[in-house]
Parts: C-alpha cells; sequence; structure tokens
C-alpha cells in the first residue's frame, strides 16, 4: 500500500503540531544520500548542522567549519529533499560579530544552499542576531543549553541548567528568543525537567536532543542515530542501527574478494560480440610492437 503524499512542511504546519501535540521530528543531514535516507523516513525537518565539521570532516568541534564548507554540504542536501523544512546551521564567525554580518550570512545560507530557514546558537547577543535575521525576513531557529560553537566558554561539553540560576539564564534565553520572533528552539543537553517546565512556557515549538521527552521534538545526529560515528556518544544519544560495522564487513568482505580472485565474476562483466573480439585480436596482432605485452592468453582462433 502507497503511503499518502506528503505535503512539504512550513512554519504554520510545524506551530499547527505544537498545538496538537504531535511530535516534531528532525535529524541531521550533510549530503545527497542521508537527505536523501532522512526524505524517505518522513522526517519533518532537516538540520544541515556544523556537527558536520566533526561527523564528517573530521574536525576535533564545531568551531572549524566555515561557511564556504556549510554552502556546500547544504547544496548537496537540498537535491535530496521535497517535504521536510530545510535548516541551515550558521557556522561559528558567521553571525556573531554584528547585524549586518549575520543578515548576509543567513542570506547566503537561504540563497546559495535553498534552506528555508537557519539556525543560531545561544542567547545574550545572539538575541539581537536572531531579531536582525527575522526582520530581514529569514524565519530563524535558536538553540540553547549546550552550544557546541561555544563549549569552552561553557566549561566543555557538560549538561547546561543543573543549577536553578544556569536554568534560570535557559528560560530567559528562551524567553528572549521567542519575543524576537525565532519559530522554534532547540535544547541541548538540558536536565529533562528543567526542559519541560520551559518548554511548557513557550508558544513556539522546542526541539529537545538530551532534554528529555517533554519538548515538542526530538533531534538527533544522523550519524549517532545510525551508528555510522564510532567512540563514546553522549548519552542521549540512542542507536537504531549500526551501520559503520555494516560497512566495514561489506568493504573487507570486497577486498577479500579482489584478493582472491572472486570478484569480479562472470555477472559483473561485460561481454562482447565475438566476431568484433576477433577483428580486434587480428588488428593487435598484426600492429607492431605490441605482441609481447598481451594482458592474457587468447582462446585460439577459430
Ligand atoms: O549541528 C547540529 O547538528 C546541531 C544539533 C545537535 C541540534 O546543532
Amino acid at each position: 500500500m502507497s503511503s499518502p503524499e506528503r505535503k512539504p512542511v512550513t512554519l504554520p504546519r510545524l506551530a499547527e503540531m505544537k498545538q496538537a501535540g504531535e511530535p516534531i521530528v528532525m535529524v541531521t543531514a550533510y549530503d545527497y544520500p542521508s537527505a536523501r535516507v532522512a526524505e524517505e523516513a518522513g522526517v519533518d525537518l532537516v538540520l544541515v548542522g556544523d556537527t558536520a565539521a566533526m561527523v564528517v570532516l573530521g574536525y576535533p568541534g564545531t568551531e572549524a567549519v566555515s561557511m564556504e564548507e556549510m554552502i556546500m554540504l547544504g547544496r548537496a542536501v537540498r537535491r535530496g529533499l521535497k517535504v521536510p523544512l530545510m535548516v541551515g546551521d550558521m557556522p561559528m564567525g558567521s553571525y556573531e560579530s554584528s547585524n549586518e554580518l549575520a543578515v548576509q550570512s543567513a542570506q547566503r545560507l537561504v540563497k546559495e544552499t535553498g534552506c528555508q530557514v537557519v539556525k543560531l546558537e545561544a542567547g545574550g547577543t545572539s538575541v539581537e542576531r536572531a531579531r536582525a535575521i527575522v526582520r530581514a525576513g529569514i524565519p530563524v531557529m535558536g538553540h540553547v543549553g549546550l552550544t557546541p560553537q561555544t563549549a569552552t566558554a561553557l566549561g566543555g561539553y557538560k549538561t547546561q541548567g543543573k543549577t536553578a540560576q544556569g536554568a534560570i539564564q535557559l528560560l530567559e534565553d528562551a524567553l528572549a528568543l521567542q519575543s524576537v520572533g525565532c519559530f522554534s528552539i532547540v535544547f541541548e543537553a538540558v536536565p529533562a525537567a528543567i526542559a519541560a517546565a520551559i518548554a511548557a512556557q513557550l508558544e513556539i515549538p522546542a526541539i529537545g536532543i538530551g532534554a528529555g521527552p517533554a519538548t515538542a521534538g526530538q533531534v538527533l545526529v544522523y550519524h549517532d542515530l545510525l551508528g555510522i560515528s564510532t567512540g563514546r556518544a553522549p548519552k542521549f544519544v540512542k542507536r537504531y542501527a549500526e551501520v559503520h560495522e555494516e560497512m566495514v564487513g561489506g568493504v573487507r568482505r570486497y577486498v577479500e574478494e579482489v584478493r582472491s580472485g572472486s570478484f569480479p565474476g562472470p555477472e559483473h562483466t561485460y561481454g562482447v560480440e565475438p566476431e568484433e573480439l576477433t577483428e580486434f585480436r587480428l588488428y593487435m596482432e598484426q600492429k607492431e610492437g605490441l605482441g609481447s605485452k598481451r594482458a592474457w592468453e587468447w582462446e585460439p582462433l577459430p
């Protein structure tokens, strides 16, 4: 039975989902195949996250990724998506220093990747940057709690909002981001009770990653949820597959078969009409200088 055609996800649709208590599902994607997977799996939002720095580009943190790299990845994701709303993550250095830079960078992401909305991190001065981008006509998603671009200043990759003061700061940041027009806010690595209490105060959907079940939606990093990334994962990651193991196993079998000569077999090999082969062979045999360089022994000519 074919599933009904899904309509492209819009901002009013997300607001409606929050109102109806319908969970919103977001996942990251960084290239055409991951975008196709997200599309086919039926997610609502696809984030071209700056986690690309780590899971795709091999940098130690998200700080290193450039606007040009984000644009290259975003363009590939765009080509793979139809239904989900595409969120472009603003990399570190592309928005913090002024409203003008923030608007220019957001416009660049939208124009050059085709993302429909952008995401930036933290409260504080980011609230003003978000306001400026929203005023320029580009919808903004906020991101509070553990904000990896400024993780060093936060004392490392740690749960945020664990103290009353920390929770108050989170609440104030979230309310400020909502007041300047953000359509949604990501809560990362926040105690569930704090995230639930703040999310309940918001009119806009909170999307959690390590923020418990009470937010309007959830987001996970594609490479984490599929087990493409290896090594220690944060507590909030649930692995739904072990793709890295599968991939290594597949490539290992290929290596073995090439080395043993069992690949390629006849079913992976193109044939040629016998008369064409004979004509080619005669040509080669008559051509000077080739005689001693045969790649293999010919069958005897008929
Ligand atoms: O860059 C990213 O992938 C993110 C998610 C963790 C929300 O910001």
